[in-house]
């Protein structure tokens, strides 16, 4: 209810029919207030990593004090312990910060409850002018990021795009050196500079994983997961900040099962096979080099190729006390690691109270996902450690600190730069196999649990697939040194890369049905040959399907057209805007020369829909589409809000049914129960071209 009747007093108007999926629903703003607290947010973010040469905001956060404000906090007891800690002293600015060191990790919690305390906009809006000039910038960017895309009265609000307001954390150093250079040459006057930029794997040669540096390098990916871990932090409490309604343990597990299998076909179509396991025992055989700077100049710490693991190798010389949570790394994940897979196989979780929960009596996804994320919902986090945390200290091959605020964390160690390094998907993959051995013990889907009585789908029909590469242009005038007096504007320097698309498709399903009924319709897609060229059986495959698409459909009695197109996929969204744009329209909007059009979907988060599609070949690689239609179940929790016009944290609205994330392909497969005619695969072939052949090559319509 909230969220309409903010919509009321923004005097919006739904342009387009509101429907599922987050890239959609596009609003005209005209709502004055709205428009200045976007302006006045936006601002908060620029130059982030620089002096606040605002004077407005210098103002404030010189005579505004948090204590004497408190009744202005709804939690008093937030307030005080953040006032406490800033007494002992904050991670100092110019420090590296990153959220899987505890000291840091603790400071971003207590700032961020004092954001999301705030009682209204204004104090909000004080606070974070102040915290601006007075705590570390990467300390501020997280935590303010966070309260916004959680308090009631700021998620509709459009975060900047994360690699614009910190270049350093997705663009080499060789491109971030150059912006300075240009920097230093300008000498006045409106100039955009632009720098051309590679991916690493154009000139390092390292190992093969190297090669698919396109991807994983991609500045959409990794802002994608950048900001899963700003609206589902794993530290945070999901009764305190309402999580408890989004499934949040399954969606840990099928968000990994999904970057997982979508990685896997990036590197199908590059002749490359299943991601590599890897043991702890072991050297780790693939190396990394980030070919990223921090800000202050310091560089990523790289990890050689068969870098060794063990306690001995990796801390040699460096301090061993009992106080280091880091320095025994090695042992700890092999610990937690081993009672995972003791419990599951044992059926049994062991809670903090010494009793037991019965693993296997109904499917308890979301109860695993929360043990294993080790997040504050989990039964059990001591006993079920963070097991992430400590492995990306290992596998990114950081240095112990010296002390807490002296940190120079790998690559790992961010979630902006994290699936940069190819050890980020060996690391999952064993995560996401102990989801799955859990889901083996699961009964597998009987035919009648999967089959829809009277329906069939008919055909599935695809448009030509076609993916190609195209300029993106990424604004990064943050990276350089902004003179007290000079303004926003009139220097810009962007970084011009080569990133994967697609031609927009649409596809199309025919369904007979004998009733008219509300359906479910899943769409995957996956591969269907291995490097080799030979067929992966069907429960061997199950997990290398991507979902490309879910949603309502009613039925009608008889034939059903159904026609999708690829801008309306589920989780798929739009670039972003630039952060340049998105401050000029806000602007423009309040002063009434241009209408502000705010798209939801920049407003939440998805996957980028430039993404959705694998690199083809130029010969065609063939994929497979496959497609179910269900019965419709409406969410089983009483609490879930479906009608929000925005997308919500806490609302349920990341799923619209009462299925499986994954449905049905999260269970073993019974060839025999799983072929029901409401089901159906299809072979499809993506083809890759230079963007210089498409227009010729559609004018002639041949592949
Ligand atoms: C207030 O903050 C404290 C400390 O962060 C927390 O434990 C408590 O649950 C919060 N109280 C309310 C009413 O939200
Ligand atoms: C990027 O690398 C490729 C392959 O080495 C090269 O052909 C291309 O010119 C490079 N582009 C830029 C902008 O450096
Ligand atoms: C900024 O200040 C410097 C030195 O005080 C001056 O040379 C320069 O012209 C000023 N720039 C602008 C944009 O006002
Ligand atoms: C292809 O055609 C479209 C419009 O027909 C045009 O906007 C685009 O620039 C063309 N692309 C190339 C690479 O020529």
């Amino acid at each position: 209810m909230k969220v309409l009747l903010l919509l009321v007093c923004l005097g919006t108007a739904l342009s387009i029919e509101p429907e599922y999926g987050v890239g959609q629903r596009k609003f005209k703003v005209s709502d004055k207030l709205f428009l200045e607290r976007q302006r006045d947010l936006l601002h908060l973010f620029q130059f982030i990593n620089q002096p606040d040469n605002d004077e407005e905001h210098l103002k404030i956060s010189k005579t505004y004090s948090i204590e004497d404000n408190i009744d202005a906090y709804i939690n008093s007891t937030a307030v005080k312990k953040f006032v406490g800690l800033y007494k002992q002293g904050l991670l100092p600015r110019g420090e590296i910060f990153s959220l899987l060191y505890q000291a840091h990790l603790e400071q971003a919690i207590t700032l961020f409850k004092l954001f999301y305390y705030a009682r209204d906009f204004n104090t909000l809006y004080k606070t974070a002018v102040w915290a601006r000039n007075n705590v570390n910038e990467g300390l501020f960017l997280y935590s303010f990021s966070t309260a916004l895309v959680h308090r009631d009265d700021t998620f509709s609000f459009v975060l900047p795009p994360i690699y614009e307001i910190y270049p350093y954390y997705f663009f080499n150093g060789e491109d971030i050196e150059k912006a300075q250079r240009y920097k230093q040459q300008y000498n006045g006057g409106t100039k955009t500079y632009t720098i051309y930029s590679n991916y690493s794997g154009y000139y390092l040669n390292l190992n093969k994983e190297q090669s698919l540096s396109y991807y994983l390098e991609d500045v959409g990916l990794n802002a994608f997961y950048y900001y899963c871990n700003i609206y589902y932090p794993f530290w945070m409490d999901g009764v305190e900040f309402k999580l408890k309604n989004d499934r949040r343990g399954e969606q840990y597990y099928y968000l990994y099962q999904q970057l997982l299998a979508r990685y896997y076909l990036e590197r199908l179509s590059n002749d490359q096979g299943e991601i590599e396991f890897f043991n702890y025992e072991e050297p780790f055989k693939y190396g990394y080099y980030s070919s990223l700077r921090y800000p202050n100049g310091l560089a990523f710490p790289n990890r050689p190729n068969y870098a060794k693991l063990t306690e001995t190798y990796y801390n040699y010389g460096q301090s061993w006390t009992f106080r280091s949570r880091y320095g025994f790394a090695y042992t700890k994940i092999q610990d937690i690691e081993k009672r995972l897979r003791d419990s599951i196989d044992a059926g049994y979780i062991f809670k903090k109270d010494g009793k037991y929960i019965d693993l296997l009596a109904s499917d308890q996804i979301d109860l695993l996902g929360n043990l294993i994320e080790s997040n504050p919902d989990s039964v059990h986090p001591n006993f079920y450690g963070p097991w992430q945390i400590y492995a990306r200290h290992l596998l990114g091959y950081s240095y112990q600190p010296l002390n807490k605020y002296k940190v120079a964390p790998s690559a790992l160690e961010h979630f902006e730069t994290a699936q940069r390094d190819p050890a980020f998907y060996q690391l999952y993959k064993r995560i996401v196999l102990h989801f799955q051995l859990y889901k083996l013990y699961l009964p597998p889907y009987t035919y009648n649990e999967l089959y829809f009585p009277g329906v069939k789908v008919e055909k599935v029909d695809f448009d030509r697939l076609l993916t190609y590469f195209d300029s993106f242009d990424s604004d990064v005038t943050n990276a350089v040194y902004n003179a007290p007096n000079e303004t926003w504007g009139s220097f810009k320097v962007k970084i011009r890369q080569q990133r994967l698309n697609h031609k927009p498709f649409t596809y199309r399903i025919s369904v007979k049905s004998d009733k008219s009924e509300e359906a479910i319709v899943r769409v995957y897609l996956g591969p269907k040959f291995d490097e080799y060229g030979r067929v992966i059986e069907i429960d061997q495959n199950r997990m290398n399907f991507i979902e490309l698409d879910v949603f309502k459909y009613q039925l009608q009695t008889g034939e059903n057209r159904i026609e999708r197109n690829s801008r309306q996929l589920y989780w798929f969204v739009p670039d972003r805007t630039t952060s340049r744009d998105l401050y000029r329209k806000v602007v423009d909007a309040i002063g009434n020369t241009e209408q502000f059009q705010l798209d939801s979907s920049e407003a939440f988060y998805g996957f980028p829909n430039r993404l959705l599609l694998p690199k083809g070949k130029r010969e065609g690689q063939v994929f497979q589409v496959y497609v179910i239609v269900n019965k419709y179940q409406a969410p089983g929790r009483a609490e879930v809000q479906q009608n929000y016009y925005f997308h919500r944290v806490g609302t349920g609205m990341n799923y619209i049914d009462n299925y499986a994330f994954g449905f049905p392909f999260d269970r073993a497969i019974v060839s025999s129960e799983f072929k029901v005619p409401n089901s159906r695969f299809q072979e499809v072939v993506v083809y890759h071209k230079n963007v210089d052949e498409l227009n010729s090559s559609q004018a002639q319509n041949e592949p």
